[in-house]
């Protein structure tokens, strides 16, 4: 019985959500660790639609136990607005544990995230306003309030207080904004310790004890490896590590229990914010590809920008993450094209590039050098065996597969639950 690590392949979006959930009701743990509700993850279930943020997908399977890691960001209002308009549709929330050194999101850190942004301008990230970055970067400052916090209010305030000292200097002096009190934040914060206390977990040794009875614990990965703060397309990234190895640092689980890593990649690709992206579709094409995919973010709404799939792209991330299994999702989005683009390598102002560039200068200027695969017209949303798809789109995978550095073991065809074709178990090796 296995842990796995599931992430995002690549800017995110790519329907991990889904495959968490397929994997529902064989698994024991579902563990988010990294990222906060900046994600969002839309789960299709028969005739209702879910839109998770903060919770992992596992929520929604009654026997799974979800937990949030110590990587985590946690907004405790939106925590329990989630877990509230879950519990109003019937969902049960009340296995979920919350690891006690996650670090907490404050109205603080709200505000500096969008003001930041309206005074970089042009420059802007295009972050989703969430309070990430700026709790993050409390974090490795050392000054960052914790889940363990909320126990003890007098450390609490002593905490927010001398957190606030400088950050209402920024605030009024850099920023022009109103002092944030001490009173405020505690009380903010306050308001949830009581409903929280009971969900805060040691998360390593809770863990550790699942995988010795043999049990099976999936690390579901907010965003993916291109928004990772190490790995992805500085600065255009998230604030957080999502990386497979993120689900080491961010539950305190080591890397040496760690079996199998399953990245979730699009048939083509989407990005949302701003930064590089090499093989966008501007205007037209790019518009018909959203419309098709209904490219929309889960979190904020936005249009996402749109792209064909990117092989160089798939190579790195198999080799960063120590990729066991793909899963190709939304194939069905490209049935009826003639011809699929597909990106093979990259040229570099004349040089080409079969695998990720060193600089984020050379990714800046990277154009695709693209192969054109033959397209398939028939609808292949209710095909459930690898064999049934029509010839040119099982070519499509196969080809995919070949140039992308691991298996495809799962291919999504529609957006419910029960619409994939499983080629290998993911939890078998
Ligand atoms: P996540 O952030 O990686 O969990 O992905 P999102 O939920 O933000 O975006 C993926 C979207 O694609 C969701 O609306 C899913 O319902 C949808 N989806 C997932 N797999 C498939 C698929 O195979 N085909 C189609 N058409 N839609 C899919
Ligand atoms: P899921 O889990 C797509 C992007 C934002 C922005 C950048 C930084 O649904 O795949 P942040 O608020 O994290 O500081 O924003 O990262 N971003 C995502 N894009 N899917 C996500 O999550 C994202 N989470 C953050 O758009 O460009
Ligand atoms: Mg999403």
């Amino acid at each position: 019985m296995p842990a796995v690590v599931l992430i995002g392949a690549q800017w995110g979006d790519e329907g991990k959500g889904k495959a968490t959930d397929v994997l529902g009701s064989r698994i024991d743990y579902v563990v988010k660790f990294n990222g906060g509700n900046n994600a969002g993850h839309t789960v299709v279930v028969g005739d209702e639609t879910y839109a998770l943020h903060l919770l992992p997908s596992g929520i929604l399977t009654p026997s799974v136990v979800p937990v949030i890691g110590n990587g985590v960001v946690v907004d405790p209002g939106v925590l329990f607005q989630e877990i509230d308009a879950l519990t109003v549709r019937g969902v049960d929330c009340s296995a979920l544990l919350v690891s006690a050194s996650a670090h907490l999101i404050t109205s603080y850190h709200r505000t500096v995230d969008k003001v930041t942004e309206r005074f970089l301008g042009n420059a802007r990230i295009g972050t989703t306003g969430r309070g990430i970055g700026p709790a993050y970067a409390d974090k490795m400052s050392r000054s960052g309030l914790r889940v363990q916090d909320l126990l003890d209010e007098k450390i609490l305030t002593q905490k927010i207080a001398a957190a606030l000292e400088s950050r209402n200097h920024l605030l009024v002096k850099v920023y022009n904004r109103r002092a944030i009190t001490v009173e405020e934040v505690v009380d903010e914060l306050m308001g949830y310790a009581d409903r929280i206390a009971p969900m805060i977990t040691d998360v390593s040794l809770e863990l550790s004890g699942a995988l010795d009875r043999g049990q099976t614990v999936v690390f579901e990965a907010g965003q993916a490896m291109m928004l990772d703060v190490d790995h992805g397309t500085y600065p255009f990234v998230t604030s957080s590590s999502a990386i497979a190895a993120g689900a080491c640092t961010g539950t305190g689980v080591p890397p040496t229990r760690i079996d199998r890593v399953v990245a979730v990649i699009k048939a083509y690709t989407t990005r949302v914010g701003e930064g590089p992206f090499p093989t966008e579709l501007v205007g037209g094409s790019g518009e018909d590809l959203r419309a098709r995919g209904h490219e929309f973010g889960t979190t904020t709404g936005r249009p996402r920008r749109t792209g064909w799939y990117d092989a160089v792209i798939a190579r790195y991330t198999a080799r960063v993450n120590g990729v066991t299994d793909f899963v190709l999702t939304k194939l069905d989005v490209l049935t009826g094209m003639e011809t699929v683009p597909v990106c093979v390598a990259y040229d570099v102002g004349g040089v080409r590039y079969d695998e990720m560039p060193m600089t984020q200068t050379d990714v800046h200027h990277a154009t695709p050098v693209y192969e054109h695969l033959e397209g398939w017209s028939q609808d292949i949303t209710g095909v459930r065996e690898f064999e049934d798809l029509p010839a040119a789109a099982q070519r499509y995978v196969l080809a995919l597969e070949e140039m992308s550095g691991s298996r495809v073991s799962v291919i999504g065809v529609g957006p419910d639950r029960e619409q994939i074709i499983v080629r290998h178990d993911l939890l078998e090796g």
